[in-house]
């Protein structure tokens, strides 16, 4: 059989569902062909390769390229200043009820341009680069108009051009209520939903609608009409649901059966029961619950019970999680919230893109896939996990280069 590519003498974590632990294989290679997997497993067993060229990992480890499945990458300008407030005292609900938060990164962000925002983002987006992402997500929410949700949009898509990696666009209308729109949220969300939605559908710079459902954001109430004008459009939605509450977002995300439910802390059985019913992914983002010194972590147990799969990822934003380090978002998980090892690299990856609505294409290192690959220096899979502030990446691999 030809292709393209071939790493042999490695030691793989191909995370491919039904076996056991990470789907470990010694003495293992994978081969590509056109970007994709044709083969990974024991090089005893592969079939007959012609490769046009051979890299020995000389028994480095390989995983699925990683995947960042909840970022807010985009945005203008930075948080320190409340940072500083919070360290003095303040709390996030505070500081937001009080005009900062998400507004004041609206500000900065409607005050930039597409070339700003690209700057800015281009950064933090070859910080996970480095750390072996190929795949992240990329949400709107911080323009609040519907010039500003695009352009906010644009510069997410126009990050996937200008480096080797692929962006999933989320757009984040119902992030918080723009001053403009004053006591009237319900006149906010009908903008999202007869303006927004239909915009940012026809002019493909959307992959999902996401919400954020929380006292400081949108009610249930809200949250359904912008799911029933995403389903309209033909859009998939997920939801930040049960951050700082619990008004039940994650139960409506599931009765629109959501790629995912995100943040989780304050979720209960009924939530759990949910989207264990739907299939949908609860993404845990320990970098917000780190950051705002949160105490009640997500029901981890229940979730197991219920064999809802966990994704976790960076949430990389100013406000709540200034985070650019999916190996640290690991490290927290299992310090935090007790995920084991297997848990926590399913979640970067297999569950990370599920999550995404992209199972079919990656996380997994299985014939079919798209070729991501991460290249560790590294003697066992724990040690992805268990360092924290070092990043051991041989080599990174985006579509078979
Ligand atoms: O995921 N929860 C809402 N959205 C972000 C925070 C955004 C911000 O504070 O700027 C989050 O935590
Ligand atoms: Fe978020």
């Amino acid at each position: 059989m030809r292709c393209d590519r071939i790493w042999r003498d490695a030691r793989l974590a191909t995370l491919a569902p039904g076996g056991p632990g990470l789907g470990e294989v010694m003495g293992g290679l994978v081969a590509s062909r056109d970007g994709r997997i044709i083969y990974a497993g024991p090089a005893a067993d592969a079939p007959g390769l012609e490769a046009d060229e051979t890299i020995s990992c000389d028994g480095r480890w390989i995983t699925p390229g990683l995947i960042d499945c909840h970022t807010h990458l985009v945005f203008g300008g930075d948080r320190a200043g409340e940072f500083e407030q919070r360290l003095a005292g303040a709390s996030y609900e505070a500081i937001a009820r009080a005009g900062g938060g998400i507004v004041s990164t609206m500000a900065a962000t409607r005050a930039a341009s597409e070339d700003d925002l690209l700057a800015a983002a281009l950064p933090r987006l070859d910080a996970l680069i480095a750390e072996g992402v190929t795949t992240v997500e990329v949400k709107s929410g911080y323009g609040l108009s519907l010039a500003d949700e695009t352009k906010q949009l644009r510069v997410a898509r126009a990050l996937a051009r200008r480096r080797d990696i692929d962006v999933a666009t989320t757009f984040l209308g119902a992030h918080a209520l723009p001053p403009e729109y004053g006591d009237d949220p319900d006149g906010y969300i009908d903008l999202v939903c007869a303006q927004m939605i239909p915009a940012v559908a026809a002019e493909g710079l959307a992959d999902a609608v996401d919400a954020f459902c929380e006292g400081i954001g949108f009610t249930p109430a809200q949250v359904r009409r912008v799911f029933e004008a995403a389903k309209a459009h033909g859009l998939a939605v997920k939801l930040h649901a049960e951050q700082l509450s619990n008004l039940h977002g994650a139960a409506l995300a599931a009765e629109f059966r959501a790629l995912s439910a995100d943040h989780l802390e304050y979720l209960d059985d009924g939530g759990v029961s949910a989207l264990a019913r739907a299939g949908s992914v609860a993404t845990l983002l320990p970098g917000a619950f780190y950051f705002t010194r949160e105490t009640q972590a997500p029901p981890i147990d229940q979730l197991r019970a219920q064999g809802v799969p966990i994704a976790l990822a960076t949430d990389c934003n100013p406000g709540t999680s200034p985070l650019t380090s999916p190996l640290l978002v690991m490290n927290m998980a299992a310090t935090l919230f007790r995920l084991t090892v297997e848990e926590c690299l399913a979640g970067v990856t297999r569950n990370a893109a599920m999550a995404l609505g992209l199972a079919a294409e990656a996380g997994t290192l299985e014939a079919g896939k798209r070729c991501d690959l991460a290249i560790w220096d590294i003697e066992r899979p724990a040690e992805l996990v268990y360092r924290m502030g070092f990043n051991p990446l041989h080599r990174r691999v985006w579509r078979g280069r």
